[in-house]
């Protein structure tokens, strides 16, 4: 193993998209950002320099921070930010995982135009499970919006309303020809015929589920969140903020243009949500520049059957060499009402022990729940010991918003062991639980109207964040943290902090 340095100049940059320019928050001057590319059981030093009048954190999303939770990145859970002017050294070692990942400002709306993709290799002589591609692109996607970062927050900040709807979503950084600029360029991706090529998709847009497909050609899917599946074929991916997903595309069609189409998904389609499909090519080598392109419509955006499809499809590939490793019992067991009130901002000396209690269940989602339900913000956390085994049952109100809520667990990844519509009820659905090879992610989609089940093993010492990976619903409020203990062994506790940790 090595250790990997970067830098990482947080600087502003002009940066034009659909025909107009503004001047926007980016590392090193690019949008997406910079790959960071590392292997299994290296260690990774990137030192980010603040050069914007902005504060600044950033979080390395999925990357288990054992024991090394500062240098996890949200900004007043795990550190305070970086002010203008200063710099902040994250240092971690990756033990355990390989996979595609992503890195994002986590500190107000910045991760609209600052963030990128972090490929994490096997170990040297490791071979994947599955054949090896020829070829491994990173596909970024993202959204833009004409008005500044700033005005968006803005607006959702003050509006408590649907925020400043983006303009159009992106795929490595440009929305393509299709869209209200007409002269706008698209991400082009060459290949040759008879190849193997695994698609690196992330999705790191702020807002919005996306369908991801390409013109005449089936999609392998391999691993979500940087961890193997049990392969399958698909024609559409589905990919939630903060998710990412490997699939292998072969070039077994004839020389050509290929369109490549991302969509926004919601259960219940809303007239004022951005529905541009973003669109880039798959380019045959050979082919003539003035040929067609042949054309895919992704699924209407209410596509609820193909999303579930696709969701169902998912499993861990629960190998002898990569076992599913799930908690078969459970020491904590939670049951949190997405949009009920979970919390904030780790201000030194408040935890305590009195999170707020359970909801009944069966929940009724339906309507607007009495009895105090409503959103809370303070500054409590749950507190977990040290290896404890915790299952959360996330049940969506259905009163927040039609789409949804890709919740994401920082530290850890979780087995999502049992998803369903309606109520949970928990005398009946554990007994269909899976608990043998559910999928294992960081970021999962709560059905809107309906639940889903995760366990994980508290293993890991510190303060960990659980949010909407949707901008806005972090931002209004649907976020909690949870506090591990150390343990008693001797590599069971967090390390000290890093001497150049910011203040606030
Ligand atoms: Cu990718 Cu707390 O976020």
């Amino acid at each position: 193993c090595r250790v990997r340095h970067y830098q990482f100049n947080v600087v502003m940059k002009n940066t034009t998209r659909l025909c107009s320019t503004k001047s926007i928050v980016t590392v090193n001057g690019k949008f997406p950002g910079p790959t960071i590319y590392a292997r299994e059981d290296d260690t990774v030093l990137i030192r980010v320099i603040n050069r914007v009048k902005y504060n600044v954190s950033i979080h390395w999303h999925g990357v288990r921070q054992l024991r090394t939770g500062w240098a996890d990145g949200p900004a007043y859970i795990t550190q305070c930010p970086i002010q203008p002017g200063h710099s902040y050294v994250y240092n971690f070692t990756i033990t355990g995982q390989r996979g595609t990942l992503l890195w994002h400002a986590h500190i107000l709306w910045l991760r609209a135009t600052v963030h990128g993709a972090l490929v994490i290799l096997p170990k040297l002589g490791v071979p994947y499970p599955f054949p090896k591609p020829d070829h491994e692109p990173v596909v970024v996607l993202g959204e833009w919006w004409k008005s500044d970062t700033e005005a968006v927050i803005n607006q959702a900040l003050k509006s408590g309303l649907a925020p400043n709807v983006s303009d159009s979503h992106t795929i490595n950084g440009h929305p393509g020809p299709i869209s209200n600029c007409p002269t706008t360029g698209g991400y082009s991706l060459t290949v040759s015929p008879g190849k193997t090529y695994m698609l690196r998709l992330i999705n790191a847009a702020l807002n919005e589920e996306l369908f991801f497909k390409i013109a005449g050609h089936k999609l392998t899917v391999v691993e979500v969140d940087a961890t193997y599946v049990k392969p399958f074929q698909t024609d559409t991916i589905l990919i939630a903020p903060g998710q990412t997903t490997n699939v292998i595309v072969t070039t077994n069609q004839n020389a050509g243009k290929y369109m490549v189409a991302v969509s926004p998904f919601m259960d219940t389609p809303v007239v004022a949500v951005d529905n541009t499909t973003a669109t880039a090519t798959l380019h045959y080598s050979g082919t003539l520049s003035n040929s067609p392109t042949f054309f895919t419509s992704p699924p209407p955006q209410n596509a609820t059957p193909v999303a579930n499809s696709f969701l169902n499809s998912l499993r861990s590939l629960n190998s002898r060499k990569y076992p599913a490793r799930v908690p078969q019992t459970v020491d904590h067991s939670l049951f949190f009402a997405v949009g009920l009130g979970a919390h904030v901002f780790n201000v030194k000396g408040v935890f305590t022990a009195d999170f707020p209690g359970n909801p009944p269940i069966p929940f009724n989602y339906t309507g607007t729940p009495k009895g105090g339900l409503g959103t809370n913000t303070g500054t409590k956390v749950y507190r977990l010991e040290y290896n404890a085994t915790v299952q959360v049952v996330l049940q969506d109100t259905g009163i927040i918003a039609p789409e949804n809520h890709p919740v994401h667990l920082h530290g850890f990844n979780f087995f999502a062991v049992g998803r369903g519509l309606g109520n949970f009820n928990p005398k009946t659905d554990p007994k269909n639980f899976n608990l043998v090879d559910p999928v294992e992610r960081n970021t999962i989609g709560v059905p809107s109207g309906g639940w889903v089940a995760i366990r994980f093993r508290a293993d890991n010492p510190g303060v960990w964040f659980m949010h909407c990976h949707l901008e806005v619903h972090t931002t209004w409020g649907l976020k909690m943290a949870f506090l591990v203990d150390n343990g008693k062994g001797p590599n069971e506790s967090i390390l000290p902090p890093p001497k150049d940790l910011p203040k606030c």
